[in-house]
């Protein structure tokens, strides 16, 4: 049994552990395996409205096997991630953003909207509170801030939830994906599967978008060599996303342009900020035109065929830029010459984005907690 010492102070309840863990090396971290030592919890009634936060010691949740969470999947969650810079302040990325996803994620789940900008404010004490988690300045390394929002209601009636928990867990990570960064990875894009459709909650970031995806990306592992799931919509196979991060070309275009290009939100995509943030980015360098574009599979033979591809990358908070080497696609193995142009693009974006992230530049999308 843990006994713990309390404080209260801006509105936050504070109790930290007496047994705080052991942190493990910063070059061996395998993403979201372990967490830091705290977590913060806000418990949210229809009869009381939202308590006090809560920081305390990491530890299991007590809920009723009956809530909805369990059985309905009436939840949703952010990602996001707190930076150690070069002058060893830490950063969080446009967090508003994240409130903001979150909030529409919550609708879209009949959950309550939380204030946004005290929302920051608990996530900045939790961070402060763990920041010996936060490694040392690499741009390889970070924390990564897991808020999560879940119905309690012990009730199995498929009804509006009375009772919630939004909470907030953090590890500290190293590269998303076990080839590490800048490996190229290979996309399995196959039209017998859809992630997401039109009037459905493809936009939000729920458990059940993801949850039904691991079945296709386990085929695409262990049958297919790939990599990720390149999901696909409709009788054109418009590219949507990928598995963990929104989807990028850089090529040029039927007019004859250098563009950079990725799918519009057109309801099926996660809005990602990474994404948004990488499209404001390139549009500060007149060197592209940058589009908000449907790209078809077969859009993507033609410009292939005609040598029009230069490269391919996904973009996400977990994984950062994601050079994209080879689409495996309708059993035809398309080879996407990314790595051969560069990847000029992909690389600018990465060093851009993580310069801001890490402090080298400073910019007004970061918060220093
Ligand atoms: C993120 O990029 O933050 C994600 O949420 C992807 C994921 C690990 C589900």
């Amino acid at each position: 049994i843990r006994s713990v010492s309390s404080l209260k102070y801006d509105g936050i309840k504070v109790s930290l552990t007496d047994n705080p863990k052991v942190i493990p090396p910063h070059d061996k971290l395998i993403f979201g395996q372990v967490f830091t030592d705290h977590m913060l919890t806000i418990n949210w009634s229809h009869d009381d409205g939202w308590n006090t936060p809560h920081i305390v010691p990491y530890d299991h949740l007590s809920i009723s096997p009956a809530a909805a969470c369990f059985h309905y999947a009436v939840e949703c969650f952010e990602g996001m991630k707190a930076y150690r810079g070069v002058d060893d302040k830490i950063r969080l990325f446009r967090p508003m953003e994240n409130m903001k996803r979150l909030n529409n994620s919550a609708r879209a789940a009949s959950l309550p909207e939380f204030d946004g900008e005290e929302f920051v404010k608990c996530l900045k004490e939790l961070v402060r509170i763990d920041q010996k988690w936060i490694p040392a300045h690499s741009t390889k390394c970070s924390l990564y801030i897991r808020p999560t929002f879940i119905a309690t209601e012990p009730i199995i009636g498929v009804q509006k939830c009375r009772n919630a928990l939004l909470y907030c867990i953090n590890c500290p990570v190293g590269p998303y994906f076990p080839k590490g960064t800048f490996n190229p990875v290979k996309l399995y894009a196959d039209p017998a599967f859809v992630r997401a459709w039109h009037g459905g909650v493809g936009e939000s970031k729920m458990g059940g978008n993801y949850g039904p995806t691991i079945r296709v990306q386990t085929l695409a592992e262990s049958e297919k060599n790939c990599d990720q799931v390149l999901w696909l919509y409709g009788e054109d196979r418009q590219l949507t996303e990928v598995g963990t991060m929104n989807i990028f070309m850089h090529w040029i275009n039927e007019d004859g342009d250098p563009e950079i290009a990725t799918p519009p939100l057109n309801g099926i995509i996660l809005p990602g900020v990474t994404r948004d943030s990488l499209l404001a980015l390139g549009k500060t360098w007149g060197t592209h035109k940058i589009s908000e574009r449907k790209i078809t599979m077969d859009d993507i033979k033609i410009a292939l065929a005609e040598g029009r591809i230069k490269e391919m990358f996904g973009a996400g908070t977990a994984c950062v830029v994601c050079p994209i080497s080879d689409i495996l696609y309708l059993n035809e193995s398309l080879h996407i010459p990314t790595m051969e142009n560069g990847p000029e693009v992909a690389k600018r974006f990465y060093k851009e984005l993580t310069d801001i992230q890490y402090g080298v530049v400073e910019h007004d999308w970061t918060v220093v907690v």
